[in-house]
């Protein structure tokens, strides 16, 4: 083995990077490059846990339902099938790694979340699940012979022939170039959640894996629909911090400012229905009642309960002087997770030989519309498991099942416009919360479209982390912005003010490459 040259390289040490890292030490040598510290990610703060059909009254054909029916009739069902069916054997493997689930007389102990039809969702520490699990399995990578590289942020996927050659990467403490060489990358950079001015998601999560992505020429697909969570922290000088859906599993009330429950009145579900409708029912509740935040309300609840199921919430309101077990959480929504992403087979496969994408970063098809809370942990492992069951088969000489056919489309131009404010983080952040946020309609689309479009003319050549992320996150906005421009319709997270409902003429995906049609 040459210096630079691994089997495989991994782009982000999140559950996706990590346990793929310990699966792939098994088979070859594994380069991590990462662009903070190994647990700078998404995945630390989760809070509510992963899914799995693992009580009595479960299975994982309950599993599967409850997906597609979240997915809004664009979950791809064998995606589906194998995410629930593979889902014992994966939990299993984190178990083995150490992952301390919490268990009740020996038994894991499940809590429900909504548009689940059961108690599924597994959990450790309480409301501390990411952390657990990043933790454990960020050890466990340390203590094998996986090479991790931090703060060494990926710039670029190199090519060879159309394949995959390597990766070049920027370190960010020393500003040097290098670049890495391999047989398989694997992109588990997260999502895109920095692209809003309200978001739960860690400041490392800048929609770099899809960029890269789509620079070198892959499909990305389904970006329009993006996750609102409906109950983040909104404290004034306070950065959102996730409220957790468990929360409301556990009996949590919302109330607007006047103090009356209001969810009924807009759901038979109530606090527990789809996110994406209990989100747009806290913003017209918002709208009614001219405030900017409602109220979660456990104070019925046994304080001794609130405090040992969530006693990371409990213990970060506290430390803002607010005592969840006597007073109410001011709470609003903010952008949580990203559906779509780089498009990928089942085993994990791009349509660029070599590159794979598995995580938040990935676009598999189970989400489809819209997630069922905690199947993204999930589907991390099991996707993650078949990337390497997948890079085995190909050094077998054996051909893994192509992508299907779909249409892509190339991203439109468009005359710069004159009267665009400059660019800068906050700016675009803002651009995107107030007109790609949770209600959108055509004409706001299209201001914002035109605004990234100018925007990402004038961007210089990115030359250290902060231009890098901002190059990654025009791209990422474009993306989205064309996308739910282009879907005139309302389905799962994707909400048009113009075309309120759902059509069938929209159960399909719109996919994005560069350069296509030529
Ligand atoms: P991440 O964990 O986000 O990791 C991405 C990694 O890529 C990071 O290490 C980052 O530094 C690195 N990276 C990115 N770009 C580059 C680059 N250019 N070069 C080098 N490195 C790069 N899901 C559930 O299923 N259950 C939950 O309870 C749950 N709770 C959540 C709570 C919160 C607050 C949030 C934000 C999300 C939650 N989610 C939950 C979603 C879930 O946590 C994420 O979807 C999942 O952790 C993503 O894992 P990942 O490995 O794909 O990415
Ligand atoms: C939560 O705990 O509410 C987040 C769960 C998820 O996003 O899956």
């Amino acid at each position: 083995m040459k210096n630079n040259q691994f089997d495989y390289i991994i782009i982000g040490s999140g559950i996706a990077g990590l346990y793929i890292a310990l699966l792939a030490a098994e088979q070859g040598s594994v380069l991590i490059l990462t662009k903070g510290s190994v647990d700078d990610c998404n995945t630390r703060y989760a809070q509510g846990g992963i899914a799995a059909a693992m009580g009595r009254d479960d299975s994982p054909d309950l599993h599967f339902d409850d997906t597609l029916a979240a997915g809004d009739g664009l979950s791809d069902a064998d995606a589906v099938r194998i995410l629930t069916d593979e889902a014992a054997d994966c939990i299993a493997d984190l178990i083995r790694f150490g992952v301390p689930f919490d268990t009740l007389n020996g038994e894991i102990t499940l809590t429900r979340e909504a548009a689940h039809s059961v108690s599924r969702i597994m959990h450790a520490g309480g409301d501390a699940t990411g952390e657990h699990i990043e933790v454990t399995l960020s050890r466990r990578v340390r203590s094998t012979g996986v090479k991790i590289l931090e703060n060494c942020l990926a710039t670029e996927i190199l090519l060879r022939n159309d394949s995959v050659e390597g990766v070049r990467s920027l370190d960010c403490r020393i500003g040097s170039v290098e670049e890495y060489r391999c047989r398989s990358l694997i992109l588990a950079t997260g999502g895109a959640g920095r692209l809003f001015k309200y978001t739960t998601n860690s400041d490392v999560v800048t929609g770099d894996g899809i960029a890269l992505a789509f620079a070198a020429g892959a499909e990305i697909s389904d970006v329009e629909f993006f996750q609102f969570h409906p109950t983040v922290l909104r404290l004034p000088g306070v950065a959102p911090f996730l409220i957790s859906e468990a929360v409301r599993g556990e009996g949590g009330i919302l109330r607007n400012v006047e103090g009356r429950r209001f969810m009924p009145d807009y759901v038979a579900e109530a606090e527990m229905a789809p996110r994406d409708i209990v989100a747009r029912s806290i913003v017209y509740e918002m709208q009614k009642t001219d405030s900017d935040s409602v109220f979660l309300d456990v104070t019925h609840l046994s304080p001794r309960l609130v405090t040992t199921r969530f006693p990371q919430i409990y213990r970060f309101c506290q430390e803002h002087g607010l005592d969840i077990t006597k007073g109410l959480i001011p709470v609003a929504p903010a952008a949580h997770y990203l559906m779509g992403g780089v498009r990928v087979n089942s085993w994990g496969e791009t349509n660029i030989k070599g590159l794979f994408a598995a995580g938040e970063t990935a676009c598999t098809g189970v989400h489809g519309a819209n997630r069922l809370a905690s199947n993204s942990l999930l589907e991390s492992v099991v996707f993650g498991k078949r990337v390497v069951e997948a890079t085995e088969r190909a050094a077998c000489g054996e051909d893994l099942v192509p992508l299907p056919v779909d249409d892509p489309c190339a991203l439109p131009e468009y005359e710069r416009c004159s009267t665009c404010p400059p660019l800068n983080l906050p700016g675009l952040q803002s651009l995107m919360w107030e007109k790609v946020g949770i209600m959108r309609s055509g004409k706001e689309l299209r201001d914002a479209a035109r605004t990234l479009a100018t925007w990402e003319a004038s961007l210089p050549e990115p030359s250290d982390r902060p231009s890098h992320e901002l190059h990654n996150l025009v791209l990422c906005a474009r993306l989205i912005t064309e996308a739910a421009l282009l879907r005139e319709e309302s389905r799962g997270a994707h909400f048009r003010t113009d075309f309120p409902r759902a059509l069938p003429e929209w159960q399909r995906h719109i996919v994005f490459r560069k350069n296509a049609g030529e």
